[in-house]
Formats: C-alpha cells, sequence, structure tokens
C-alpha cells in the first residue's frame, strides 16, 4: 500500500493552468526559456553536485536532468531549483524506467505477452513508484513502436507487433506510471516514444533510415501514441530515425500537424539522447544552429543531452528565425506539465514515505506479470499424454541443462539501470526447492553463455539427459543480445545451443525447451527436438517461479504470443496482417523435393508467393499460446448480419473449458474487409478479452466493435468507412478458423 500523499490544494482548472503558465512565461528571460527546454545528463562518480551544475540550475538554465537517482542529491538540486533559482521552477528528474526499477519485471515484450492491461498498469504502476522514492519523476517509457523485425534489438522494449494491443497495453503502463492523480508523489510523468516510426528500422537496425507510406503509418505506427495521448501521457520522444527522408526529430508533420493540430496534444515533446545534434550527421543540416532551428520549428520542446538549444537558440530568436512566441510555446508545454505533475506543489521526496523498493508484494506483482507473459507453444502429447506439466512425484531425476538455468542477471533483461540482479531468483533455485525430497536435480550446464560455441560441455551435458527422466533446456539470448543498439543478422540461437539441444534430445529423453530471450527467435531448426516449448522472454526478478510453477503444473500458462515467431530469419518481415498479394501461397500448391520440411525444398504448382527453402507459414502465428486445460470455441454470431455504417456491431461466442483444469484463455476477435477501394490485412486484430473458465465451465463471450473498428486509411490518405463484407472471426489465436460474415450498409463514410 502507498503511503504517500497528493498535494492538498486542488488541481487547477484548465484555465487557471493555463494562467499560471502565462504569468510565469511573462516574469522569464530568454536564457531562462531556453533552460526549460535543456535536459542535462546529471551522474557524476562523486558525491554531491559540481558548483558549476548547481549554478547552471541556480540560473534557471536546466529544465530537466536525466539519470540522476540519488534521492538526496535530486532533493538537493530540487531545492537550488525551488528555493535558489529565480523564479522557483521545479526540475523534471528523467530515467529510464522501462520495466520495472528495482523490482524488474518482464520485458515490456514479456508483459504485452500477457495480454492483460491491467496486470500491466499494476507493473508500471510499480515502477512508478519504487522510482518516485528516489525523486525520479518522469519515466521514458512506454516505448509503443511497433516491432515487425525482430532483428530489431529493440523489440525487446516494444509491445508487439500489433496496433490494437500496443495501444490497449501502451496507454495502460501510461495510466500505470501516471496514476490516477498526476500530482500524487508516487505518480511520474510518462513518456510515449520513439514518435514516430521507429520500429521499421531497414533491415532491423537500430538507428537505420525508415520508409513508411502514409497509409502504413497512420494504421500501424501511430495508432498506439494516439491511444497514449487520450489516456494523458504528457510527453512524446521524437524518435532518432529517419522518416522517408526526414528525420523525426526535424519533421514537422510529424510533431506539429500530427500531434499538435490533430490530436491535440499538449504536453510537451523531447528529443532521444542527442538526436537535435545528430541531424547534421543525419546530412539535414550543416551545423548545430541549423539543427536547433529545425527541431525547434518542426515541434521538439526540449533537447535532451546535446546543447544545440543552450548554444544556438537566443542567436536563432535574436536574428529572427525562430519566433519568439516559437519559444514561447515550447517553453508553455514544459511549464503546463511541470504544474501537472505536482512538482511545484511537492518537489521533494523521501524515500522512509514510500514503500521499500523491491519489497514481497512488488515481487509478487513482478511474478504474476513473469507468470502471465509465459507462452506455452508446443506441448506433445503424442506418448498419451502431454509432456507437461511435469509430474514431479513420477519423476526420478530431471536434468537441467543450457546456459540460463541460473543466470540471475540474464534473467532481467535490457534496461534495468536499476535492478538488482542478487535479488533475482533464478530457475535452478526455484527447482530444488520444489524437488526437495521428490526428485533428483542433476545441473549440467553445457555451455558457459548463450553465445558459447564450444562442445566441451556436451557431454556431460548428455550424460546426464541419459540419467534423467526428462531434460529440461534453458536456453536462448543473454540479455546484451537485444535493447538498444543490440540487433542481430541472424536471429536463431546463439552459440552452439541448437547443437546442444540436438546432442541432449538424441538421448531419447524427453527434451523440454525453457526460452529466455529478447526477441521471438527462429527456432524452425530445433521446435523438432523438444516435446515442450516453454517461452519466458527475460522474465525479470521472479524469474524463477514463474517458470518453474508453469513446469509443474502450479500455475496453468496463459500467454499470447504478441508478435509472430519465424521458422528462419530469412522469412522477417513475417507478420499476421500482411496483403494477401495477387498469388498467395496454399497448402496444396507445393510439391517437396527431397524430404520432409524443414529440410525439404518445395516446389509451388503455379507460381505464388513463397520462398524455396522454408515454409511459407510462421513456426507459431501471432496470438499462439497453449494451455493445460483444452478450450473449444462455438456457436460465433452476429446480433445481425447486415449493420448499416457509422452502428456498432455485437458479436457473440461460446466458449467452453473442455479440460479437467481451471485455465485462462485469450479470446481474440478478427476481422477481413473482403473487398475495398485499398487492399485490406488478410487479418486484423480488433478486440480480445481474457476469460477465466473452470474445468467444464461454458460462458457467452460478447463483443462490442466501434463502427472505426471498420475504418481504414482510403486512396486519399483520409480515415473511411466502406459498405461491404467482412469476415469476422473469433478464436484461439490468428489462426482461428471459426468465422462468420457481416454485411456494412450504407454509403461510404469518409
Ligand atoms: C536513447 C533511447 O533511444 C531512448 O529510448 C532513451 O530513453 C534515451 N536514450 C535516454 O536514455
Amino acid at each position: 500500500m502507498s503511503i504517500v500523499t497528493t498535494p492538498e490544494v486542488m488541481a487547477p482548472d484548465a484555465t487557471e493552468l493555463e494562467a499560471r503558465v502565462q504569468e510565469l512565461l511573462s516574469r522569464m528571460t530568454l536564457g531562462e526559456k531556453i533552460g526549460q527546454l535543456s535536459q542535462v545528463n546529471g551522474p557524476w562518480a562523486h558525491e554531491g553536485i559540481p558548483e558549476d551544475f548547481a549554478e547552471a540550475i541556480r540560473r534557471g538554465w536546466i529544465g530537466s536532468v536525466l539519470n540522476a537517482v540519488d534521492v538526496e542529491r535530486v532533493n538537493e538540486m530540487q531545492r537550488i531549483a525551488v528555493e535558489e533559482s529565480r523564479l522557483g521552477i521545479p526540475l523534471l528528474i528523467g530515467r529510464d524506467v522501462i520495466h520495472g526499477f528495482r523490482t524488474i519485471f518482464p520485458i515490456p515484450l514479456g508483459q504485452a505477452a500477457s495480454w492483460n492491461p491491467e496486470l500491466v498498469r499494476e507493473g508500471a504502476r510499480i515502477a512508478a513508484r519504487e522510482a518516485a522514492s528516489t525523486g525520479i519523476n518522469w519515466t521514458f517509457a512506454p516505448m509503443v513502436d511497433i516491432g515487425r523485425d525482430p532483428r530489431w534489438g529493440r523489440v525487446a522494449e516494444c509491445l508487439g507487433e500489433d496496433p490494437l494491443l500496443a495501444s490497449r497495453l501502451g496507454a495502460a503502463m501510461v495510466e500505470g506510471f501516471q496514476g490516477d492523480d498526476l500530482r500524487a508523489d508516487d505518480a511520474i510523468v510518462a513518456c510515449a516514444k520513439h514518435f514516430a516510426g521507429y520500429g521499421a528500422s531497414e533491415s532491423g537496425k537500430d538507428y537505420a533510415a525508415t520508409f513508411i507510406p502514409e497509409r502504413e503509418l497512420r494504421e500501424v505506427h501511430l495508432p498506439p501514441f494516439k491511444a497514449a495521448v487520450d489516456a494523458g501521457c504528457q510527453t512524446m520522444m521524437a524518435s532518432f530515425s529517419d522518416l522517408n527522408g526526414i528525420p523525426a526529430t526535424a519533421n514537422r508533420y510529424l510533431m506539429t500537424t500530427i500531434l499538435r493540430d490533430e490530436w491535440g496534444f499538449d504536453g510537451f515533446v523531447v528529443s532521444d539522447w542527442d538526436s537535435v545534434h545528430q541531424l547534421t550527421v543525419h546530412g539535414l543540416t550543416g551545423s548545430d544552429h541549423e539543427s536547433a532551428y529545425e527541431a525547434a520549428m518542426a515541434g521538439v520542446d526540449m533537447e535532451m543531452a546535446s546543447r544545440c538549444y543552450i548554444e544556438h537558440l537566443e542567436w536563432l530568436v535574436q536574428d529572427g528565425r525562430v519566433p519568439i512566441e516559437r519559444v514561447d510555446e515550447m517553453v508553455s508545454n514544459v511549464l503546463r506539465v511541470k504544474l501537472r505533475s505536482g512538482a511545484f506543489e511537492s518537489p521533494y521526496r523521501d524515500p522512509a514515505l514510500f514503500p521499500v523498493p523491491g519489497n514481497e508484494e512488488h515481487r509478487a506483482s513482478a511474478y504474476e506479470s513473469a507468470v502471465q507473459s509465459g507462452v506455452l507453444l508446443q506441448n506433445d502429447a503424442s506418448s498419451g499424454r502431454p509432456t507437461l506439466p511435469l509430474d514431479l512425484d513420477a519423476l526420478d531425476r530431471i536434468a537441467v541443462i543450457g546456459p540460463l538455468a541460473d543466470e540471475p542477471g540474464e534473467q532481467l533483461g535490457t534496461w534495468i539501470f536499476d535492478g538488482d540482479a542478487s535479488v533475482s531468483t533464478t530457475p535452478l533455485t526455484s527447482l530444488q526447492e520444489v524437488c526437495a525430497g521428490r526428485c533428483e536435480i542433476e545441473v549440467a550446464r553445457g555451455l558457459e553463455t548463450t553465445r558459447d560455441r564450444s562442445h566441451d560441455g556436451f557431454p556431460q551435458a548428455v550424460e546426464a539427459a541419459e540419467r534423467a527422466d526428462v531434460a529440461l533446456l534453458f536456453v536462448g539470448e543473454d540479455a546484451i543480445l537485444s535493447g538498444e543498439a543490440h540487433c542481430r543478422a541472424d536471429i536463431s540461437l546463439p552459440g552452439a545451443q541448437a547443437a546442444l539441444i540436438e546432442a541432449v534430445a538424441a538421448t531419447g529423453t524427453p527434451v523440454v525447451l525453457v526460452v529466455q530471450a529478447g526477441r521471438p527467435l527462429a527456432m524452425e531448426s530445433v521446435a523438432g527436438f523438444a516435446q515442450a516449448i516453454l517461452y519466458m522472454w527475460h522474465p525479470g526478478c521472479m524469474g524463477g517461479p514463474a517458470i518453474v510453477d508453469p513446469l509443474t503444473g502450479a500455475r496453468n500458462p496463459s500467454g499470447k504470443l504478441p508478435i509472430t515467431l519465424p521458422r528462419v530469419t530469412g522469412q522477417i518481415p513475417i507478420y499476421y496482417a500482411h496483403r494477401r498479394s495477387g498469388r498467395p501461397p496454399t497448402p496444396e500448391s507445393f510439391i517437396y523435393i527431397d524430404d520432409i520440411p524443414p529440410h525439404a525444398e518445395q516446389l509451388s504448382v503455379g507460381n505464388t508467393s513463397f520462398h524455396l527453402d522454408v515454409w511459407y507459414r510462421p513456426l507459431f502465428s501471432f496470438g499462439h499460446g497453449m494451455s493445460y486445460t483444452d478450450f473449444r470455441y462455438e456457436g460465433l454470431r452476429l446480433e445481425r448480419d447486415s449493420v448499416e455504417i457509422g452502428e456498432p456491431v455485437r458479436v457473440f461466442c461460446d466458449l467452453v473449458n473442455e479440460g479437467d483444469r481451471r485455465g485462462v484463455e485469450v479470446a481474440q476477435l478478427y476481422i477481413h474487409d473482403q473487398v475495398a477501394s485499398v487492399t485490406r490485412p488478410v487479418r486484423e486484430l480488433k478486440d480480445f478479452q481474457r476469460v477465466e473458465l473452470e474445468p467444464g465451465e461454458r460462458r457467452t463471450l460478447e463483443f462490442v466493435l466501434p463502427p472505426e473498428a471498420f475504418a481504414f486509411v482510403g486512396r486519399d490518405q483520409r480515415t473511411r468507412i466502406e459498405p461491404g463484407r467482412i469476415s469476422l472471426w473469433v478464436g484461439r489465436d490468428s489462426d482461428a478458423t471459426l468465422r462468420v460474415e457481416l454485411e456494412l450498409t450504407g454509403e461510404t463514410r469518409a
């Protein structure tokens, strides 16, 4: 429970707030204004605050500090800003609080696999509370870039490949960080990033250029940002990337036309680290002077880390190139957020008033988040009984193999500045606990790290597997293989892990793969060696119990893939909502040469869209995820088969738990607009529900699709809804087969 307070004074209404902004603005010098637009990096190796830094705060030359996490120092900086600067404007203290602060939750992509907005909101709430206890009042999260290229290391930080899923979860994160009242001491300002299109970087390489057609920008990349704005997100971060020839940091169309004019955003935009300066490196400008001009005029209100605004904005104003009105607008945007954040009334933090970061309640939430992020990809039952869950009492010995069974740091994943690996519980520790007195565990690592290529440890691993009833292989990616600037050209299992799996499988002992990774890995070459695969992403500090409980059946997996799992890297980009093509492949249109897949080459009978050397479908589809119970969908029906454009559509479907244990299913609703004036994706997720059912229980699910669910961006790049037939599926994943047809009637609505 939080015992921190909310300022007693009422939140100012909009008019009062604007009056306060204007009043402050009217008293500011140009230097002080530019100060508010400058964010400076603030960690120092030594104690205290360097005098020149303190003096800069005192003079009002710094609006925000990032990466300062020592509460005493932060309070002192705030004291100088509030008590010693002329206008007493508090600082925003920014930090990358991405998936937890001290208590590390699963990476965002893992959290997205829960398809559970409430849980994601709670994770952000806890992260906010822990971060706020050190004086942080602004996080650079959520990252709501759409991730359709898993080579990109930053897919780890995103909320998956789908705009609807990312919108719902991104909005939930914003609500979690900002809380019910942004002025509360345990709320922090959120920042939706990276505006926009960063996820589309060419060849999945960080910072590379993006080329995004207008329709795709508006239908795929922008919706999660809009959802964040609608959820009250106060700040946005401009992307590093070049969008269609204009770097996002200088992209007026994005930051002014869309964000301000269309969406009415009234918070502020911060650049990414050094990205104003980098406009020269892009070759858009020839000097920092021009970079300051371009960024300011395009819509970047605050500059992070580089000094183009500090050094050039005053001069640009004096020369009349940047109107003072524009500077006033930028400063107003920053002040508005500062006023809304409560920092004026309550600039200091006392950690003693906060729950202790990393406490049991927070760890319990991290555990729940990690359990729900786990996706059971396959679970062979050909022997008459599914491989998982393991019946510990029926097993004599378990072999624990692989480089990630006992790696407290690796399981945390990327962006864990403030996490503490020493408090992680690893899968091995948890297994030892639950197996004590029931069955033996034999550990044989096989490989030192996931990147290790040596086979020296194989014999020991193979012998351990030979002696065991089941081999648990903990494989995946070390934390360093994903995250910013950590992209991979080949996203199969790194090092000699595939060979290790093959060697262990050759013993004939059943193999369970537990994968911890920062991205979906291309696992076609190994999936066939495993009887079961549990995909855990980087699960965070509670990875141990969150992995072991599903393995033993103490918990029933319910995660669903938020991103497609390719067979091989060469299939990328591969995502469920693709366009169909004029020559789509079908299962019937192939003959194989040589062998059966995956080792075969295939020939299409009739020319269709496929690769010769890989089956055209992904290894596991978007939305896929199994349970220990069996869910059946039936009775999909519409309230009315024909609906006038502009009216909501009600869809019903019965879900039955046919298995013998309680389980959670994420029921997913997809549509396809059969004929439209622009081609439409083969499927689009339009709604989902998490449903918990007892064995034998049947529930009628109701989905209500708003009229906009059928909207798309037309040839004129404007949103429209056209009459015609819509296919509609409800089911367990994006391959759902239960379908009904809806007729949308009436005139096209533009
Ligand atoms: C660069 C990253 O792109 C951004 O996401 C992060 O918030 C900033 N650095 C600050 O650390």
